[in-house]
């Protein structure tokens, strides 16, 4: 130690290293480690249920990651949550890209999933290559799509190149005409597209052309349960009961940041209310002349 009080930069370096042995000893707090996909594989087989969220930019992903989740999805919900829109059907690829290049830019130790929009892989494999190395140069680790037996072949295709795919069967939100609006999925016997047979297929369709994951969203419960027990890959819920390998929602329905209510989503907070409080009070003082306040005025 010098004699300001500052350790030599050796003396630092020592008190680090003395740090990290006694947390190792003690077992305290080890940094995290990242997750990865070999680490999503290992969690179903450990049975260590999968935490996912959504984000799309660098501040949220940041508070999510310090919070432990295991995967962050850059979903293209980010249309009706940020954007705005009614539907996912309106994101491009540029905007997906964006965001998930500012989500990547907070380094975090969680998983970073990028979704591929509506019509960035649906006209066919070379597409879906082209659209993937997109987001993985923008910053995902994986990416995910929609769909399951029809869109298997480019599942295939995609992780041929080495990125990995996440699969997203049942609820598909980029089937929105097809289902007639985001409607339940599942709940009839047949193997036309949303049927219950049907979806046992999409689930072993996506397995087999070699996703990592899939997410299964708006489906009875008991179904989720049967692929889950039938894949050897983990399954991701949403609106999908308690069976699934992992649960995923949207940001803004855990932080009670969204004005909808969805029978199948918690808020763990109501942060619309804080917000809209917050900034109110900051209205009233603007109007009635108390802020800025000397503290917070330079002399
Ligand atoms: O885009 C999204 O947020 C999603 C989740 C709902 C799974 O796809």
């Amino acid at each position: 130690m010098d004699h300001g009080g500052h350790r030599s930069p050796s003396g630092a370096i020592a008190e680090i290293v003395r740090n990290i042995r006694s947390m190792a000893a003690t077992g305290a707090s080890s940094p995290r480690a990242k997750v990865t996909v070999p680490s999503l594989l290992q969690a179903k087989h450990d049975k260590r249920r999968i935490a996912m969220i959504t984000a799309y930019d660098a501040t949220f992903a940041s508070i999510a990651d310090e919070a432990g989740v295991d995967v962050l999805l850059v979903g293209d919900s980010v249309a009706t949550v940020m954007q705005g829109e009614r539907t996912t059907l309106p994101v491009s690829m540029d905007e997906m890209a964006y965001h998930t290049r500012i989500v990547a830019a907070a380094r975090p130790k969680a998983l970073i999933v990028g979704d591929l929009p509506f019509g960035s892989y649906q006209q066919g494999a070379v597409l879906g290559i082209e659209n993937s190395v997109r987001l993985i140069k923008a910053g995902a680790e994986c990416v995910k799509l929609e769909g399951g037996v029809s869109v298997a072949h480019v599942i295939a295709a995609i992780t041929t190149t080495d990125i990995p795919v996440m699969g997203h069967i049942g609820l598909t939100p980029q089937s929105y005409h097809r289902m007639g609006g985001n409607k339940i999925q599942g709940r009839q016997h047949g193997d036309q597209a949303g049927q219950r047979d049907r979806l046992l297929q999409d689930a072993h369709a996506v397995e087999d052309a070699g996703a990592c994951a899939v997410v299964i969203e708006g489906v009875p419960a008991d179904l989720a349960a049967e692929i889950t027990e039938k894949l050897t890959i983990p399954t991701i819920g949403i609106g999908a009961g308690s069976s699934c390998d992992g649960q995923v929602l949207v940001l803004h329905d855990v932080l009670g940041l969204s004005r909808r209510k969805l029978s199948f989503a918690k808020p763990y907070a109501d942060l619309l209310t804080a917000s809209t409080k917050a900034i109110s009070e900051y209205v009233e003082e603007v109007r009635n002349g108390s802020w800025p306040d000397a503290r917070h005025s330079f002399s």
